[in-house]
């Protein structure tokens, strides 16, 4: 059995993990933390888990964490999981991290699109960026994973083997995504209550979210030179799911839809979590909700020669919690469905 903590488990991100980590027959949860003092029954937060599941979200304390626990998962908000994840590694856990405190690789973004010196930098170089598909190798060996942002990974998914395989051109990369509000956390902010969501769809952090520097890292490391994107994210008044369009250009006139279609499918064919539609169908978010699957739809206008890709996944799931799931299944070698029905 591997023994389990998740620190800041009365959010979104952490209540779906102890969710998924509760079903799964390789593990025991050692401690649901929170920066509260009283202790709260997790059926308050999670009201639907079995009756007989009689755990307490506690106050979070370091010694007891580092003396029961293997794996420490992180769900604490940007930039307050730093020091966090440093007392662990130090410690000598296992540190799946899935704010964005570790993706990055160089620590001047920080301050440019988190408002802060990163406190750490030795650790981004130690870190590997757990996009599953991508980097099963590497996160076999990991000790600090630094669980992919809910916006980039279907976008990287979609695009790393097309840059890897020179298919498109770098200097195009347009990328609209529409987000559930659970995106925004569980935290009060004004933009995300009924009243302002309800019935509205708008964009927001235009041409500044902080998702930009993550997929430009993801598209030039597999483009093997630097790509720069239009990333524009919306508000979509749902719970939860994210359905991003891609517009890029095919680098060759003579590259068909099928053909960069096709490509997708082998590359992921032996990937449990990534479905390729089939040509003229595309994803939409009550396919993947609940799930931790990214589905894939392609479509080249012929008119324009523009490759359009369309990306869905759950934010919650493939976006957070199931992608740290799965990062842990292939750290932990368990198999890497396990603990996903
Ligand atoms: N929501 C998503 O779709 C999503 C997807 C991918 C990645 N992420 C990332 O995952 C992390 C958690 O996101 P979330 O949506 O679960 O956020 P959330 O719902 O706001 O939950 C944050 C958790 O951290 C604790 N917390 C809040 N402020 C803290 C602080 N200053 N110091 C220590 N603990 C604090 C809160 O618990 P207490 O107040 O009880 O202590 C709560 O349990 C964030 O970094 C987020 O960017 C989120």
């Amino acid at each position: 059995m591997l023994n389990c903590a998740v620190i800041g488990a009365t959010g979104y991100t952490g209540s779906e993990l102890t969710r998924l980590l509760l079903a799964h027959r390789n593990v025991r949860i050692t401690h649901l933390t929170t920066r509260q003092e009283k202790h709260i029954p997790l059926a308050e937060v999670l009201p639907s888990i079995p009756k007989d599941v009689d755990l307490r979200i506690t106050p979070y304390d370091f010694e007891d964490v580092k003396k029961k626990a293997d794996l420490v998962f992180l769900c604490l908000p940007h930039t307050e999981a730093m020091t966090t994840g440093d007392r662990f590694l130090q410690a000598g856990k296992i540190v799946i991290d899935l704010s964005a405190d570790f993706r990055l690789k160089n620590p001047a973004l920080y301050p440019e699109w988190y408002g802060v010196d990163h406190a750490f930098p030795a650790r981004l170089r130690q870190a590997v960026y757990g996009l599953c598909e991508v980097n099963r190798k590497k996160i076999k060996k990991a000790d600090l994973i630094a669980n992919p942002g809910c916006y980039p990974t279907g976008p990287s998914l979609a695009l790393w083997p097309l840059f890897k395989k020179k298919m498109i051109r770098t200097d195009f990369v347009i990328i609209n995504a529409a987000s559930g509000v659970t995106g925004a956390g569980k935290k009060l902010v004004a933009a995300t209550q009924y009243c302002e969501a309800n019935e509205n769809y708008n964009a927001y952090k235009v041409n500044r979210h902080q998702h930009i520097p993550e997929i430009e890292q993801n598209c030039s490391e597999a483009a093997g030179k630097e790509v720069l994107i239009t990333f524009i994210p919306h508000l979509l008044p749902v719970s939860r799911g994210i359905l991003s369009t891609i517009y890029v250009e095919p680098s060759k006139k003579t590259l068909t839809g099928e053909a960069i279609r096709k490509v997708l499918e082998a590359v992921y064919s032996q990937d449990p979590f990534v479905r390729i539609k089939p040509a003229g169908q595309f994803p939409s978010l009550k396919d993947v909700r609940g799930t931790n699957f990214c589905d894939i739809g392609v479509s080249l206008d012929s008119r324009t020669g523009r490759l359009v890709i369309l990306t869905a996944i759950d934010n919650l799931l493939k976006g957070a919690s199931g992608q740290a799931v799965q990062n842990m299944n292939i750290r932990c070698g368990f198999p890497e469905g396990a603990g996903f029905v």
